[in-house]
């Protein structure tokens, strides 16, 4: 949707006169370093092209409206002089968290009329509930004349996501919505929170493929890989009490360690430390411009993910092998959470089209879906982009 009509639409809805200032928040893919982020370790994302905008504008009461284009019927309304609590329609609890933090940490704010439209597909694992956060934070900041840096912003919107949406998810989504930057991937160091923004060279094309999987033990199966680190975590800092993270453990304790273990805890932990030392290989591979060394890294990851995280389902598995056997694909591998949701791939620019028909054939082929799928170029993170 255009913001010509996303105005059109905001004022058959909310009338009146003053316009409304439109805030874009994007997606994000994560090149590699996957379920390392809540173990205080590096992860590689970038913001992408698809987004949620919200068209957004001042009441002179202290009501928050919010209606999505996607749920045309379940608008989101609260006071800022109640107490702000999770409810129903359950999309607005991305709203509701979001204004609730930011009252929390004393920003004076004003009420809001919303409208969210998205070309970002909720529930597709690029981060859609993140964009929201952060989409809405940055609205509301605006509107109320307020400002926040992007890093105390993401923690921010990181703890909606924990206490809004019941999620204990890393800081890495958070981070890459609010802090992105165009033509750039973020090294992330998710101990100190520090980005280190790597250039995308135009010689290379990220591209994105939907899986179209469904899983409805994700939210659960995530909470529990987050304890099954923290069973590791405690053997370690029985060994050496220094140990505070997967972090500060390295390929060979955990080799060493694989008896006393067990044999889950010890594939846990032994993906999240390669996964580390992989995307601190990655990012330096990209910066000499060896894509093909880049990409072996993406395949090691996504073995890695499926068979010691387990966190990978059959149709990523089908999408990452298919990827491997067609022509100017450096590297696949699922992106996010898991057990739905997309790969990524890192493909040559001449190949991309034909790579997208290619795979988008033969999953239909074997699955009988279509599945959605798009190059995209690393954006900046989330902020107003006009009225
Ligand atoms: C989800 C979480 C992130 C991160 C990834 C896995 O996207 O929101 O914090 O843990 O899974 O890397």
């Amino acid at each position: 949707m255009t913001t010509d009509a996303l105005k059109d639409a905001f004022f058959k809805i909310y009338g009146g006169d003053a316009d409304p200032i439109f805030v874009r928040s994007p997606g994000r893919v994560n090149l590699i370093g996957e379920h390392t982020d809540y173990n205080d370790g590096f992860v590689f994302p970038m913001a992408i092209e698809p987004h949620v905008i919200l068209a957004a504008r001042a009441r002179d009461d202290d009501k928050v409206i919010a209606r999505s284009t996607l749920f045309p019927d379940k608008p989101v309304q609260f006071s800022l002089t109640q107490p702000i609590t999770t409810g129903k329609p359950a999309w607005g609890n991305y709203v509701r968290g979001a204004v609730a933090m930011l009252k929390a940490k004393g920003v004076p704010l004003v009420g809001m009329d919303c409208l969210i439209a998205n070309t970002l597909p909720p529930g597709g694992g690029l981060s859609s509930s993140a964009a929201m956060e952060v989409g809405t934070s940055r609205a509301m900041l605006a509107l109320a004349g307020e400002t926040m840096d992007s890093l105390p912003l993401a923690l921010l919107c990181q703890k909606a996501e924990h206490e809004f949406a019941g999620v204990p998810c890393g800081v890495m989504d958070q981070t890459i919505v609010a802090a992105g930057k165009a033509g750039h991937a973020m090294l992330l160091d998710c101990r100190t929170h520090t980005p280190t923004y790597a250039p995308l060279g135009d010689d290379v094309t990220v591209v994105v493929v939907n899986s179209m999987a469904k899983h409805s033990l994700a939210d659960g199966e995530y909470a529990k890989r987050r304890k099954e680190c923290e069973t590791g975590v405690a053997y370690f800092q029985k060994v050496d009490p220094k140990v505070i993270a997967l972090r500060d453990v390295t390929p060979a304790q955990v080799n060493a360690a694989e008896k006393a273990l067990g044999d889950l805890t010890f594939r846990r932990c032994r993906h999240v430390v390669t996964e580390n030392e992989r995307c601190l290989a990655f990012a330096e591979k990209l910066k000499a411009g060896d894509y093909t060394a880049a990409g072996e890294l993406m395949y090691a990851s996504h073995a890695s993910l499926k068979d010691d995280y387990e966190v990978s389902v059959k149709e990523l598995d089908f999408l990452v092998d298919t990827a491997r056997t067609l022509d100017g694909v450096y590297g696949s591998r699922m992106t996010g959470g898991g057990f739905c949701g997309c790969t990524v791939s890192l493909v040559k620019p001449a190949a991309v089209e034909k790579f997208m028909a290619d795979i988008a054939n033969i999953f239909q082929a074997k699955f009988g879906k279509d599945p959605v799928r798009f190059a995209t170029k690393a954006t900046d993170g989330a902020g107003v982009i006009g009225t």
